[in-house]
């Protein structure tokens, strides 16, 4: 096991009242807070009005900026700013899934940031500061309500990258799973994806004696995949929207990469692939995952039988390490497509002829992930076992 420093200060707060907790929550000294939020599944639903009652019953003033979409954008993050410093905000609550929070986070950092906040994404510039950020989660996905990481979409040049600190960890995190019953499917399973994705890009480690984080990482596949079904069978199944709920933010608040190498080669191939054509976040995993573990399972296959067995349970009876290893790579296919999800790139009507260009502004000249460091070469074999 690695040495490590882990910090952590979100306050989770779960269940069917917990949004009641805000009005605490919010310290008393914030008397502006901006409500950052996306489309219209707020109000649809009507969490909106109950967000604003307990707000205003605090006697906050509101500013609101709605209007973030999926995989967010950089042009109305720096309308947040500007309207956070005209109105000398101090708190932004953020009332959605990965791309809501990532959207307040990049805000929170950018109002305190004196220069252009992307510079932070391309590593010219750094901060350490950012205001704080409460959250009512409305998607188990991301894992962005207790991580320290935002992943922000430039619109000039189709350039999607991430920020990380252990200042954009928010302050606090509302998970209700009543509020998740309102999801479209596609949108649960496209969650459940990312957040299984999540916990194999720590999974799938050099580490050596890291039993602890294997043991929490292969019960968390379980539980997520055991109550996947359930939701497919019943997606108003309350407890099983529960347990997607809390697997979703375990899954990345990094506690499950503790002492461990972790990899997330396929996170950067996924995020090329809807910088160029929108494709939403898990469905670009769901795509990437299986060809990346075609493509690297013989640089430690002990891990692969180890994943076959323990999660799919799959016997090794008379057959070697790499026919158990394939076969639990099978099994986590089958899953996927048992989630109506595609596992090929044709199969999601994507193209297939802008390997070069992807591999070229993922790798940047170098490498992605560390399980097998990924140069140019090995992307595009990657993207071609997705064809
Ligand atoms: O915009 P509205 O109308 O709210 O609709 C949203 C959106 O269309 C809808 N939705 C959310 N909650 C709903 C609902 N519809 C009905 N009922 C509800 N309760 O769902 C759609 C997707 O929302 P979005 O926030 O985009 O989804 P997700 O949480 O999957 O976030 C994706 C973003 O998170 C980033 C991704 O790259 C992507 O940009 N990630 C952030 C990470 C982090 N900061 O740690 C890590 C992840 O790996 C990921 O990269
Ligand atoms: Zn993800």
């Amino acid at each position: 096991m690695n040495s490590f420093f882990y910090y952590n200060p979100t306050k989770l707060v779960f269940g069917k009242d917990s949004l009641d907790e805000v009005k605490d929550l919010i310290d008393n000294k914030h008397k502006k807070v901006l409500l950052h939020y996306g489309g219209g599944s707020i109000k649809k639903s009507g969490l909106y009005d109950k967000v604003t009652g307990i707000l205003k019953g605090k006697e906050l003033e509101i500013v609101e900026l709605p209007g973030v979409e999926s995989n967010p954008k950089l042009s109305l993050v720096k309308k947040g700013i500007e309207i956070c410093r005209e109105n000398e905000i101090t708190f932004i609550l953020a009332v959605g899934g990965g791309s809501v929070i990532d959207s307040a986070k990049t805000i929170a950092a950018g109002v305190l940031y004196d220069g252009d906040i992307w510079d932070c994404f391309t590593g010219k510039g750094s901060f350490n500061e950012a205001l704080p950020v409460g959250v009512v989660l409305t998607i188990p996905a991301s894992g962005s309500e207790m991580s320290s990481s935002a992943v922000v979409t430039n619109e000039d040049g189709k350039f999607k990258m991430s920020i990380e600190h252990d200042c954009l960890r928010p302050e606090f995190a509302i998970l209700n799973p009543e509020i998740t019953l309102t999801l479209p499917n596609k949108q649960t399973f496209a969650g459940i994806i990312d957040m299984i994705s999540h916990v194999l890009e720590r999974y799938f480690t050099q580490t050596i004696d890291v039993d602890l984080t294997d043991k929490l990482c292969e019960a968390t596949l379980k539980t997520i995949m055991n109550n996947a079904y359930k939701l497919k069978e019943d997606p108003m199944d309350y407890d099983a929207r529960a347990e997607i709920m809390l697997s979703g933010t375990i899954a990345h608040n990094g506690i499950l990469g503790l002492g461990r190498q972790e990899d997330w080669g396929t996170h950067r191939i996924g995020h090329e692939l809807t910088a160029l054509y929108g494709t939403t976040h898990g469905v670009t995993l769901a795509i990437i995952f299986p060809a990346w573990m075609k493509y690297v399972y013989k640089e430690n296959i002990s891990r692969f039988v180890q994943f076959a067995e323990n999660v799919f349970g799959v016997l090794k009876a008379g057959k070697n390490s790499e026919q158990v290893a394939l076969e639990g790579i099978k099994e986590f296919e089958n899953f996927i497509r048992d989630m109506n999800m595609p596992t090929s790139l044709p199969e999601y009507k994507l193209p297939t002829d802008d390997f070069e260009l992807i591999a070229q502004k993922c790798t940047k000249g170098s490498y992605v992930g560390r399980f097998k460091k990924l140069y140019k070469k090995d992307v595009i074999n990657i993207l071609k076992l997705a064809k």
